[in-house]
């Protein structure tokens, strides 16, 4: 070999070494938006434990790129939720906004994601309109209509002819509200009032007495994530359980996260939802041991499963795509149909949304702790709140 050959043969060496370098050092950036602290703080520590639990057990490489997991707290304030999506998507070019702890921080979002076409993963919120506020959201929670269709048509056929309902006076909570009811009055049910309380620090008593005074044979609740217990507390302590008026609502009432912490008042609750992790599938006993063990013996609820589902999504995208982003990410992201700890579910391509099982549960003592014990499931459910 020549000497200009063996400098060709170097240059062309040096060129793939640092090329090869620059693709293993390329990153596939992931901006998790979550509220780390306030009143909601829960959301954020399940879905992050949950995303983390995804990352050990998958591995950081994907696509050919490493993962990086960018975690910020917005307080649950829709502004700074807002503000953070924008650096994130300009000064770090993150591939995916993901996370978003209520609703108001996902529609306060969508805009970012729709302009910098970038796909944005709801893991938490559940107002059914979310996933029309952009083209770019997909959806791994669950929606509110989801939950109370279900339970509108279980509880007539259960003795509950007569109900009130009571929900945070907000996008969840209205949609409870409206197909709770429209489901019992189809049912030949009535609906005595519908009662809206204020979403943060909500004070519970006035709201309940009302319900007392009105004699329903149940209560109808929805209030977001991390709000339950004080409610199930001035239940009991308002009497209304010893009233003979049953307690029903959506599964976030009686949340994984702070089940165990009711006490006994929470026994015999029934509510209707997408997971509880004693759901009985050989995965989410998998998934429930490692969340615990990685945890501190922490139980995961339905926030860090839309977490852990969410990270699938992303993960199985970006394999497709070779760590692609924009609109081509976004598809490989649509259709996906996968066995989740919840049970099987997809996204539906067309409405972006997530379909999964709804489960009718009792709170029962198992081995001397509290858990929704699922006993009727039905199968494959859309969100009815899509009218397309
Ligand atoms: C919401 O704001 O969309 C939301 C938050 C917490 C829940 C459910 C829905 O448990």
């Amino acid at each position: 070999m020549n000497r200009r050959h063996l400098l060709t043969t170097c240059v062309a060496a040096g060129l793939l070494a640092s090329a090869s370098l620059a693709q293993a050092q390329e990153k596939f950036r992931i901006g998790l938006i979550l509220p780390m602290s306030g009143p909601f703080a829960s959301t954020g520590k399940q879905i992050e434990a949950a995303a983390r639990l995804y990352m050990a057990q998958h591995g950081d490489t994907v696509g050919g790129k490493k993962v990086e997991l960018i975690v910020k707290d917005d307080t649950s304030a829709p502004d700074v939720t807002k503000r953070i999506a924008q650096e994130l998507v300009v000064n770090e070019k993150v591939q995916v906004l993901a996370g978003f702890g209520l609703t108001p921080l996902a529609l306060a979002t969508a805009p970012i994601a729709t302009q910098s076409k970038t796909p944005l993963v709801v893991m938490a919120a559940a107002t059914s309109s979310i996933t029309e506020a952009s083209p770019f959201i997909i959806r791994t929670s669950f929606t509110l209509p989801q939950a109370a269709v279900a339970m509108g048509d279980w509880a007539p056929k259960n003795g509950i002819k007569t109900a009130v309902t009571l929900v945070s006076d907000y996008g969840p909570g209205i949609d409870a509200e409206k197909y709770f009811k429209d489901r019992m009055v189809l049912n030949g049910a009535k609906i005595l009032d519908t009662l809206r309380v204020p979403m943060r620090n909500p004070d519970f008593a006035p709201f309940l007495q009302k319900v007392r005074d009105l004699k329903p044979d149940a209560v109808y609740v929805f209030v977001p994530s991390g709000i339950g217990a004080p409610l199930m507390k001035q239940f009991a302590e308002r009497g209304l359980d010893k009233a003979g008026i049953r307690l029903i609502g959506t599964g976030d009432i009686t949340d994984d996260d702070i089940l165990n912490g009711m006490g006994d008042v929470a026994l015999g609750v029934v509510t209707s939802h997408h997971y509880s992790a004693s759901h009985n599938s050989a995965l989410n006993k998998k998934f429930v041991e490692a969340f615990q063990k990685a945890n501190g013996g922490l139980r995961p609820n339905f926030m860090a499963v839309g977490g852990y589902d969410g990270m699938r999504v992303i993960y199985e995208a970006a394999k497709a795509t070779k760590g692609g982003s924009g609109q081509a990410l976004l598809d490989a992201m649509k259709g996906q149909i996968f066995e989740s700890p919840r049970g099987p579910m997809f996204i539906d391509a067309q409405t972006r949304d997530v379909v999964h099982n709804i489960y009718i549960r009792k709170v029962e003592k198992v081995g001397g702790q509290l858990f929704n014990q699922e006993f009727a499931t039905l199968k494959d459910v859309k969100d009815p709140g899509k009218t397309k």
